[in-house]
């Protein structure tokens, strides 16, 4: 809750005039502020630092996009509670450009993280969807029911409203895996996974390989093992990554706000 509260503050000092300290109600009215601002900004989001939200080409907000090969841990960029990289306005204007859109062929050099995550819980997310991408355009998609969510518990099963495989829904198979931490041992994050069996018969939807000695050859990209590695199956269906092994160049989470189902 502290970092928490914190980040909350940084958002304010944006907002806050210099030298005007605020008290718990006035913090509190100024975030009830913020966020009918962010609502209202949805159909005119200007450029200026108090709302410096990215609205994508589908409407939705960008949460979290994950750069590969980064050697750094997309999954602890995800958890990291109150760094984010638009809620101050200086650290904002020096995120590259690219990290700001889908398009993962332009260059990045973090796992973007939008304030959106802290601010989570006060937030009315309607939507929340995960597009895995290449050369700009979403091969794969999975949409889920953000209604009353944590940041970190959306990504379920029981929440998954839409997806690109027939073979998958809140009701239609029995993954091993399906969560954000996925399988921590492994380092495998943001994890649809069917079955293991070997490492040659895993098979499954979705997987982030997320830390520099993954366990199985087909996660290896190279002999530097640049991490992550977004993998997705290509089929419309489940499929076994050591066989098609689809690499995605960015994966990105954004949302939808409001109350519509
Ligand atoms: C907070 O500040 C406002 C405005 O100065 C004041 O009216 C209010 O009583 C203060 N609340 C608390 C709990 O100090
Ligand atoms: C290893 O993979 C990373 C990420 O895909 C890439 O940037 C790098 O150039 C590759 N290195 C070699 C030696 O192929
Ligand atoms: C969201 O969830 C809450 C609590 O589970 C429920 O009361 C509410 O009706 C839901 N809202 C929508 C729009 O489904
Ligand atoms: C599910 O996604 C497909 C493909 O984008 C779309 O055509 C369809 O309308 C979606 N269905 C729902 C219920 O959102």
């Amino acid at each position: 809750m502290m970092w928490r509260g914190l980040s909350f503050l940084a958002v304010l000092l944006v907002i806050i005039p210099p030298g005007l300290h605020a008290n718990a109600t006035q913090v509190r009215e100024i975030l009830d502020k913020l966020v009918t601002a962010i609502l209202e900004n949805q159909e005119t989001c200007s450029q200026s630092c108090a709302d410096n939200l990215i609205k994508l080409d589908n409407g939705y907000f960008l949460a979290f996009r994950i750069t590969p090969g980064i050697q750094s841990s997309a999954y602890e960029k995800f958890m990291a509670d109150g760094n984010s990289d638009d809620t101050d306005c200086l650290v904002f204007q020096n995120v590259p450009e690219g990290c700001k859109t889908t398009d993962g062929r332009l260059s990045c050099d973090r796992h973007y993280r939008s304030r959106i995550l802290d601010l989570w819980d006060r937030l009315p997310i309607a939507r929340v969807r995960v597009g895995v991408y290449k050369d700009n355009v979403e091969q794969r998609f999975f949409e889920f029911n953000g209604n009353s969510s944590n940041f970190d518990n959306w990504f379920s099963q029981s929440r998954l409203i839409n997806n690109s495989y027939t073979d998958l829904s809140a009701t239609q198979a029995t993954p091993n895996f399906f969560s954000i931490v996925g399988d921590q041992a492994f380092g495998r994050p943001f994890f649809i996974n069917n079955n293991y069996g070997g490492c040659d018969n895993d098979a499954g939807w979705l997987m982030v390989s997320d830390k520099a000695d993954p366990p199985c050859p087909w996660e290896k990209r190279n002999t530097t093992n640049s991490y992550p590695v977004i993998f997705f199956s290509s089929a419309n269906a489940k499929s076994i990554y050591s066989i098609t092994n689809a690499i995605a160049d960015t994966l990105v989470i954004s949302v939808k706000l409001g109350n519509t189902q």
